[in-house]
C-alpha cells in the first residue's frame, strides 16, 4: 500500500479541447501553477482477495468516480504485470467536481500512489501519459510551481512533454480561491470541451493562437514579468470562457458573484494592487498575486454578496508519495 498527495494546479493558459484519436490528447498545449494549501490524499491497496476495485471519496462509495479510478489504474497495473484489485481512499479538503481541479489532484495522486504501492519504476514519460489519460490537467499535477504542457510533433504528432519553469521559490506567487457555489457542475470538462470542439464558430482561431499565448506567459514566467502574466492569463480565460459561450447549446459555466469577482479584480488592478484573475470550467474564481497582496484581495472577495468562502495558498510542490513503498507515514514516530 502506498498514500500520495498531489495539489490542483490552476491553468494560466487553458487546455480545452482534445485531438481527434483517442488517448485523451490535448488539442493545444497549456501552462499551470500548482497550489500548495489545497490538496487530495490517496491511499491505496492492491489485495488478491478483492473481487472488484472499491473507491471512497471523502469516506463515501463513488460509483461515478470509481470506473475513472479503475481505468486509470489499470495500465499501471498491467505495467507491473498486477492482477489485484484495489482499495482506494480519496480525501480532498476543498470542494470537489466545482471548477477546482479535483480531478487534476486527484489523479495525479492516485498514479503517484500507485506507482509507489506496484514499486514500478518508471519514467516521467510514463507518468505522465497515465496521468493525461486519465485527465488532461493531471500531470501538470505531477510538478511544482510553474508548469508548462508542451505538444510536438515528434516522435509523434501531439506527444506531451512536461516542463517545469519556476519553482515556487523562484516567484511565489499567491492564489485565493472565492467559492461561488459548491453545486457540482452541470456540464464536465470532458463534455464541454467536445461540445465546444464540434459547435463553437471560434474554436479554430482557439487552437491557431495558443502557440503565441503559450510563448507569452512562458516569457512572463522566465522575466518575472506580473503585469504579462496578468494580461496574458485573464486573456486565455476570457477567450476559454468566449468560445465555450459561443457554442450551441452554450456553455455558462459563471454565476453573478462570478462576474462580479472579476469586476473587483480588475478594479484592484487598475488601483495598483498587483492581481488578476481566473476562471475553470465553474464558477469559482481563483486571483493570483503578487507576494504580500493575497490577504488584502481575499478580504475584499469576502465581501462580494454570493461569494461562499475565500481560501488562499502559496505555490506549492509536484505530487509525493507520504508513505508506502518503504517511506514511513508522516505521522509515525
Ligand atoms: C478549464 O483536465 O478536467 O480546467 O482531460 O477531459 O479530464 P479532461 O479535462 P480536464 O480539463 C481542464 C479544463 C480547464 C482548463 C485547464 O485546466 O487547463
Amino acid at each position: 500500500m502506498a498514500i500520495a498527495q498531489a495539489q490542483p494546479n490552476i491553468a494560466l493558459v487553458k487546455y480545452w479541447g482534445k485531438r481527434h484519436g483517442g488517448m485523451n490528447l490535448p488539442a493545444v498545449g497549456s501552462l499551470s501553477v500548482t497550489l500548495e494549501s489545497l490538496w487530495t490524499q490517496t491511499e491505496i491497496e492492491f489485495d488478491p482477495d478483492l473481487p472488484e476495485d472499491l473507491f471512497l471519496l471523502n469516506g463515501l462509495p463513488d460509483p461515478v468516480g470509481l470506473s475513472r479510478v479503475s481505468r486509470c489504474l489499470d495500465p499501471i497495473r498491467e505495467r507491473a504485470s498486477c492482477t489485484h484489485k484495489a482499495r482506494i481512499r480519496s480525501r480532498n479538503n476543498f470542494p470537489t467536481s466545482a471548477g477546482l481541479a479535483s480531478s487534476a489532484s486527484g489523479f495525479a495522486a492516485l498514479v503517484t500512489a500507485a506507482i509507489a504501492a506496484l514499486n514500478l519504476d518508471v519514467s516521467d514519460e510514463e507518468k505522465n501519459q497515465w496521468a493525461r489519460w486519465a485527465s488532461g490537467s493531471a500531470p501538470r499535477s505531477l510538478y511544482g510551481g510553474f508548469v508548462e504542457l508542451r505538444l510536438h510533433d515528434t516522435p509523434a504528432p501531439g506527444h506531451t512533454e512536461l516542463v517545469p519553469l519556476a519553482t515556487p521559490a523562484d516567484w511565489p506567487l499567491e492564489v485565493a480561491v472565492a467559492i461561488t457555489s459548491l453545486s457540482t457542475k452541470s456540464v464536465g470538462s470532458t463534455a464541454g470541451m467536445s461540445q465546444t470542439a464540434n459547435t463553437s464558430p471560434f474554436y479554430e482561431s482557439w487552437i491557431r493562437a495558443q502557440p503565441l499565448d503559450l510563448e507569452e506567459a512562458r516569457t512572463a514566467v522566465q522575466a518575472r514579468d506580473f503585469e504579462k502574466l496578468a494580461r496574458v492569463s485573464e486573456h486565455s480565460c476570457l477567450k476559454m470562457h468566449g468560445l465555450a459561450l459561443a457554442g450551441k447549446p452554450g456553455l455558462i459555466y459563471w454565476n453573478g458573484a462570478t462576474v462580479n469577482c472579476l469586476a473587483v479584480i480588475r478594479d484592484l488592478r487598475a488601483q495598483g494592487i498587483p492581481v488578476f484573475f481566473t476562471v475553470d470550467a465553474g464558477p469559482q474564481v481563483k486571483a493570483v498575486s503578487e507576494p504580500g497582496a493575497i490577504q488584502q484581495v481575499a478580504g475584499i472577495l469576502r465581501q462580494i454578496p454570493g461569494v461562499l468562502e475565500v481560501m488562499t495558498s502559496r505555490l506549492g510542490p509536484g505530487a509525493r508519495v507520504l508513505s508506502g513503498a518503504g517511506k514511513p507515514h508522516p505521522s509515525d514516530p
